[in-house]
């Protein structure tokens, strides 16, 4: 039976953590739908693994759907969730449409950048009945203003201001919140205040779950790699082993 957004938080409450990834394709999703894993993201991610992007911000929502449509088929039990795209949920009205795109599409779940600003957006949402992941921290989407890929919460006026973020999205009814690139020692204090789970990602070992992009796991984009993320196969090397001996037979 296919999970459902209040399979994260029961986690969280049996003291159960969660690990998730992302995927962008069927096959893909196929194989990580029997590997135990509580949440598979259609990020935005696909915009720089996939795509061949620099950053996500260019991402459109015909990608993402079209993805999501494909990862929906491949994962029958798995929790799917996608990302909303930058410029997508401008406005509660634009949120909720494109929601209901996601869902149509095959999504359980959307994931909202931001924090007090995006509260109309994500209330519009779960108003639908669509539920909301929230995403805090590094916010990739906003990498061009923010000059690159920083820690944040290092600071008191940044941690104050993470900190109500946070607890105003668990307040609206977020079901988890993503923490990017958060400075640990907040990350693992986010994670005491908060009874909806935080999901990790290079925030440190004390979140309540951790997700990685599926490339850096598997050594499938071996030109950036991220520190925190540590490859568990080496992926790329296997492509280019198969694809240089079936080169190599056929000449011969
Ligand atoms: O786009 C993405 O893949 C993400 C995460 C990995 C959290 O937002």
């Amino acid at each position: 039976m296919k999970k459902s957004a209040t399979s994260l938080g029961d986690a969280k409450a049996a003291g159960r953590l969660l690990a998730c990834l992302t995927a962008y394709d069927y096959p893909t999703a196929r194989l990580l739908d029997d590997c135990d894993l509580d949440l598979i993201l259609v990020g935005d991610s696909l915009g720089m693994v996939v795509l061949g992007y620099p950053d996500t911000t260019t991402v459109t929502m015909a990608e993402m759907l079209h993805h999501t449509r494909a990862v929906a088929r491949g994962a029958k039990k798995t929790f799917v969730a996608s990302d909303l795209p930058a410029g997508s949920c401008l406005t509660p009205a634009l949120a909720r449409e494109n929601a209901r795109l996601f869902r149509d599409a095959g999504a359980d779940a959307v994931k909202i950048e931001g924090g007090l600003e995006c509260l109309p957006m994500v209330e519009a949402i779960l108003a639908d009945g669509i539920p909301v992941i929230g995403h805090l921290g590094m916010l990739p989407q906003r990498v061009i203003e923010e000059g690159g890929y920083h820690i944040k919460g290092k600071s008191t006026t940044e941690s104050d201001s993470l900190l109500r973020d946070a607890h105003a999205l668990e307040q609206s009814g977020v079901c988890a919140i993503v923490l990017e690139l958060v400075h640990p020692p907040l990350a693992s204090t986010l994670t005491k205040e908060l009874k909806c789970p935080t999901i990790g990602i290079g925030s440190g070992p004390d979140c309540d779950g951790q997700i990685l992009v599926l490339h850096d796991v598997i050594g499938l984009f071996p030109w950036f790699r991220p520190k925190f993320a540590q490859p568990r196969a080496d992926v790329a090397f296997e492509i280019q082993r198969a694809a240089r001996a079936f080169a190599s037979a056929t000449k011969a």
